[in-house]
């Protein structure tokens, strides 16, 4: 030891300076740990809980509902978004079972298993009732389904109720394909240990019935569902309508005019509409997911980020290099439903910036099927059927080759 110090020419006081520094700097890292460990501990990492944390933002006070009039009152001025809009799953997202009816994909004949948890699900109907069953061993527990989400475009997954509290089932449907299957999120060693998945209470499940309605009203304890204007109407987008059906009502007798009718009716709208790409993401973003909403998202894994198409188009060069031209309505028509359109309908869109001279055309010099082969169709989880288009609109999403053969289908 001396010696080596000789060697290096320290002197005693320098090494005590050096030591010092070393136990000031080793114990500013044990330090740092400990704070990082309770941090870690206080969740301050932790992806944003989607129910839990946003759940109470959705929550509004019993009573603001009268501010709304609903899509029926909109459909004699307004009769072409109403009637593209009542086709659309905007309109039929969220859904109580009514009491008594027994639904037709509560069949028995079949099951789901955990092979994880040795546990066997099954599903039944009878007495008015629509059950799933967690089979572990000799025993069984049971649950009674009584909300369903989703339009059935993709999935139905449903809540069960129990005076304030829910439960997502474990399982889901999934129409296109007619099977069950696990929710996604809740298969084998995902989401709490329950078999029958995951319980919520009433801010937790304000997220769900939060995001797939207009207005949800209630209180942190207790959700008000009756009185609540559940699915995505129009006064999701729109805004709350009342002011805005009465300014035209009352334009034309109150002042007896209706020239400035139609003024009066825009300014009267609570959100006025929106002609802006960036307003137009935000809102649509709401809901859709934009990166801005939370850290969560931007680290989303490429298998999720087709779920959330939001967060995926500001990926693409269409976007950051469109300067704010490019929307979600570039594409779509928030009125529509995507299910009536053909995907080459789309195809229209993209050549609208994609046109030579002025813009970029296919390098491959291509001149149809873009959605294929740019926005291609993706699963968004192993083995649970439900698949989203990419939104990352990208030269090469897979680094596809160039054998048409390996290019994948339209749906
Ligand atoms: C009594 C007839 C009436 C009812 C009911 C009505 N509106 Fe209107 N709305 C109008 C008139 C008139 C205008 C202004 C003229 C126009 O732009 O068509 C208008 C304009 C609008 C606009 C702006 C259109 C634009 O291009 O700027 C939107 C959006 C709108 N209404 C949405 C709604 C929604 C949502 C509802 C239901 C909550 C509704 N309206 C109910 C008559 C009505
Ligand atoms: C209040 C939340 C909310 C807002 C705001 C919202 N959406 Fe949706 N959207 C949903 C939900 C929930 C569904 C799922 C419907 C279902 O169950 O299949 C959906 C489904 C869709 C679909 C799928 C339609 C299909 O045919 O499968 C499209 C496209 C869509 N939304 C576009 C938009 C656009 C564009 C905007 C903005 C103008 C928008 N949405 C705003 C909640 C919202
Ligand atoms: C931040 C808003 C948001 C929240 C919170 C939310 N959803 Fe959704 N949900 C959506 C949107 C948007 C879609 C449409 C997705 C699509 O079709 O691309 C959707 C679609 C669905 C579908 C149809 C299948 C699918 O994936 O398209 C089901 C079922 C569903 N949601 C159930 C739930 C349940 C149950 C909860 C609560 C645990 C929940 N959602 C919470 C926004 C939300
Ligand atoms: C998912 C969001 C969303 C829903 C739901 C929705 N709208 Fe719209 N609506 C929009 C957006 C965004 C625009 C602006 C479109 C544009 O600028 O091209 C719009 C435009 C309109 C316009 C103006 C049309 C025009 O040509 O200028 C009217 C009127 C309207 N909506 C009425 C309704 C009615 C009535 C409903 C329900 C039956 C409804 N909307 C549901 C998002 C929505
Ligand atoms: C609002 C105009 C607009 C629309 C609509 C649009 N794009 Fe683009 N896109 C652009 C711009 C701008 C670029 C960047 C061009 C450049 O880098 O020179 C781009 C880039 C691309 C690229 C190259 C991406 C990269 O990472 O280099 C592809 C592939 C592409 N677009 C495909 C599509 C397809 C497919 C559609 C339809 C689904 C579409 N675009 C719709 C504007 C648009
Ligand atoms: C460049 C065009 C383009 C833009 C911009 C665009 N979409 Fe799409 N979107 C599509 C195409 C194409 C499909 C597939 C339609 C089909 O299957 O018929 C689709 C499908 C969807 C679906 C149905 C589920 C799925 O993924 O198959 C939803 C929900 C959706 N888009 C929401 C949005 C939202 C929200 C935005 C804005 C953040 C947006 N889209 C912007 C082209 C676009
Ligand atoms: C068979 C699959 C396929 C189809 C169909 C296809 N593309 Fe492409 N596209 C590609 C591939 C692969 C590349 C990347 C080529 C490269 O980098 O050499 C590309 C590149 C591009 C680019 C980037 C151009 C550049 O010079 O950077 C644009 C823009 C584009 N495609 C637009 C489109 C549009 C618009 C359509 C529909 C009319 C379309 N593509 C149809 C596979 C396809």
């Amino acid at each position: 030891m001396k010696h080596l110090l000789e060697e290096f020419n320290i002197t005693k006081q320098r090494l005590k300076q050096l030591l010092l520094r070393n136990k000031l700097v080793a114990s500013t890292i044990t330090l740092l740990t400990l704070l990082l460990v309770a941090l870690y501990w206080s969740g301050v990492f932790d992806a944003p809980d989607p129910q839990g944390q946003v759940g109470a933002g959705w929550i509004k006070p019993v009573g603001s509902e009268v501010a709304y009039v609903g899509n029926a009152t909109c459909q004699p001025c307004h009769p072409h978004e109403f009637q593209l809009y009542n086709a659309s799953p905007h309109s039929r997202t969220v859904q109580m079972i009514p009491v008594g009816q027994e639904r037709p994909e509560f069949v028995a004949a079949q099951t789901v298993r955990d092979d994880r948890n040795g546990i066997l699900y099954s599903v039944r109907k009878g007495a008015g009732q629509n059950q799933i069953v967690a089979t572990t061993g000799a025993t069984s527990e049971t649950d009674t389904a009584r909300w369903i989400f989703g339009s059935g475009n993709h999935a139905w997954t449903y809540l069960s109720q129990h005076g304030p509290q829910f439960r997502q089932l474990k399982i889901t449907y999934y129409p296109p394909s007619r099977t069950w299957n696990f929710t996604p999120g809740s298969g084998p060693g995902e989401g709490t240990a329950e078999a029958l998945g995951d319980a919520y209470t009433p801010v937790q499940a304000a997220a769900c019935f939060g995001c797939h309605s207009t207005v949800l009203t209630g209180t942190r304890k207790s959700l008000d569902l009756e009185h609540s204007r559940l699915n995505v109407g129009c006064e999701s987008c729109h805004g709350p309508g009342r002011s805005h059906v009465e300014s035209v009502q009352g334009g034309a007798t109150a002042n007896g005019t209706t020239a400035n009718g139609s003024q009066a009716a825009e300014a009267a709208l609570v959100t006025p509409p929106l002609h802006n790409g960036p307003q137009i993401m935000q809102l649509c973003g709401l809901c859709h997911r934009m990166p801005v909403a939370s850290g969560h998202e931007n680290a989303l894994g490429e298998t999720l980020l087709a779920r959330f198409p939001g967060v995926a188009l500001v990926r693409s060069r269409c976007f950051t290099a469109s300067a704010g031209k490019l929307s979600c309505i570039t594409c779509h028509n928030p009125h529509e439903s995507t299910k009536e359109q053909q995907l080459s309908s789309f195809e229209a869109k993209c050549l609208s910036c994609h046109t030579a001279p002025h813009g970029k055309p296919c390098a491959r010099g291509e001149t149809t099927n873009c959605i294929t082969c740019h926005m291609p169709e993706e699963a968004i989880a192993r083995k649970i059927p439900l698949r989203f288009h990419n939104h990352w609109i990208r030269k090469n999403p897979f680094g596809m080759s160039q054998n048409p053969a390996d290019i994948p289908h339209n749906s």
